[in-house]
């Protein structure tokens, strides 16, 4: 088993994951997805699908950074309307499968979800928490991360189990390179405030940039766009050498196609997918140097 989860956090909001690359040519692949919006009538389940079952082939790790869930159709929520009911969630209430009364919608779209990831259980390492989510927390008192995490933990290979994260955090790749220690520190957050047509959320990661320590990656979803952009910065090294270290703002998309929603206020289609990480060893002459990450952006 290439990667391990550890159970123990040093900090709630901090995941850490075990990886080894025994060797020069070895290398490791991270999927970072984020707004599924899996029960929406406009989730690309195509997309969706192929990217987790390469994601299986791989042997990935797979990163979500919220809005998995949409749920917005229950009583109380004035978004809702019944015509935007997923057909497989109509299915779901109706057939009674799910064991939960045909009015239980919530409980339903638990069940759809555990029922479509628990194949990629063992890849899924981190459901991260949405506003979509947190919503449901404040309305109606359930934390569905937690719930969908306990669940597809049952379908899991051993030292993995998917983990439920909250809003912002750390996710923390321990790594052992050809024997030597190296982590990858990846600062996350799902995403605040509409979307920004013209810049796109670039301007965000500048001010982020400003107040984030010592990330390698920092990544968000929520605005429904994907890019990754670089960004360098200039300092001093433990052995007194100036040096140049390069990080990465990774932007995901989501699977959500141009809905209803987007079009009365006449916003434009958006890209849709998730973003493939390859972190592999940099050889230098005969010795590793530094990590790499690669980036495919896996957009539709
Ligand atoms: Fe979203
Ligand atoms: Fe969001």
């Amino acid at each position: 088993m290439s990667w391990t989860i550890d159970r123990e956090r040093t900090a709630p909001e901090v995941l850490t994951i075990r990886l080894s690359l025994p060797t020069a040519d070895s290398e490791q692949w991270i999927l970072f997805t984020s707004d599924r919006h899996h029960d929406s009538i406009e989730s690309d389940w195509v997309l969706e699908t192929a990217h987790l079952k390469r994601a299986r082939e791989l042997d990935a790790i797979i990163l979500d950074n919220g809005d998995l869930v949409d749920g917005m159709q229950g009583k109380r929520d004035r978004r809702g309307r019944l015509p935007d009911l997923h057909p497989e969630l109509l299915k779901i209430m109706q057939s009674g499968k799910s064991g939960h009364p045909k009015d239980a919608y919530l409980n339903s779209v638990l069940y759809m979800c555990e029922d479509f990831y628990k194949p990629y259980a063992t890849q899924l390492a981190m459901i991260g928490m949405g506003n979509h989510e947190s919503s449901l927390v404040k309305h109606n008192e359930l934390d569905i991360p937690a719930l969908l995490a306990r669940e597809l933990r049952r379908y899991s290979g051993n030292g993995r189990g998917t983990q439920a994260m909250p809003y912002t955090g750390w996710v923390r790749l321990v790594v052992n390179v050809m024997g030597s220690h190296s982590t990858v520190k990846i600062f996350y957050h799902h995403g605040h405030g509409g979307s920004a047509p013209v810049t796109r959320g670039i301007i965000q990661t500048n001010r982020r940039q400003a107040w984030i320590r010592d990330a390698n990656i920092i990544w968000t979803g929520h605005i429904h766009d994907g890019y990754v952009v670089p960004f360098t910065t200039h300092g001093l090294s433990q052995r007194g050498k100036p040096r140049d270290v390069t990080g990465f703002h990774v932007q995901t998309p989501g699977y959500k196609t141009r809905g209803n929603y987007e079009k009365e206020r006449n916003m434009a289609p958006r890209v849709r997918g998730g973003v493939f990480m390859r972190l592999y060893p940099q050889k230098v002459e005969n010795y590793v140097s530094a990590l790499k990450m690669d980036f495919t952006l896996a957009f539709d």
